[in-house]
């Protein structure tokens, strides 16, 4: 999803700024809103959110860069995020994000050139009972297995 900046996000983030006692706390929601609005979370907007809530433009890029749920690069339609980390790996994990590849034929902090997957790598989801997992925008699924994945992707619109 991509779009232009305009009041109505800034008029969202305001509103939920207002139910923190400080406006700086809402910063992850408002990065939420706008990786919503953008499909990612760009320079310039790092700087807006970072005014409208008075936090350093520096903190503000902390935070899009430490959390995997944001994006400084706009997203493929469908996201797709494999655990690489411990369980999942001993699990499996490496096979499943080897079928990923070869079923979209796309490597690890790619987007399809038709732009309806981006796939990535990221450290654990903290679903580690049901290794090995991943996350579908924010939808999560474990226990995976080829066979799996192939139904996971062919149920996507
Ligand atoms: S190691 Fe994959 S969810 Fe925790």
């Amino acid at each position: 999803m991509t779009g232009t900046w305009d009041e109505a996000i800034a008029k969202r983030i305001e509103e939920t700024a207002s139910r923190y006692p400080r406006k700086e706390s809402a910063l992850l929601p408002a990065l939420r809103i706008v990786q919503e609005a953008f499909g990612c979370v760009s320079a310039e907007n790092e700087i807006r959110v970072g005014e409208i809530l008075g936090v350093p433009a520096v903190r503000v890029r902390e935070a899009v860069t430490f959390y995997s749920l944001f994006s400084r690069t706009p997203l493929g339609r469908h996201r797709i995020q494999v655990c690489r980390n411990l369980s999942c790996t001993l699990l499996g994990g490496v096979r499943v994000l080897d079928h990923l590849r070869r079923r979209l034929n796309l490597e690890p902090g790619r987007t399809s050139p038709d732009g309806l997957f981006s796939l990535e790598t990221v450290e654990c989801l903290g679903r580690c009972d049901e290794s090995p997992c991943l996350m579908i925008d924010d939808r999560h699924h474990g226990f995976l297995t080829e066979d799996k994945i192939d139904q996971i992707l062919a149920s996507l619109e």
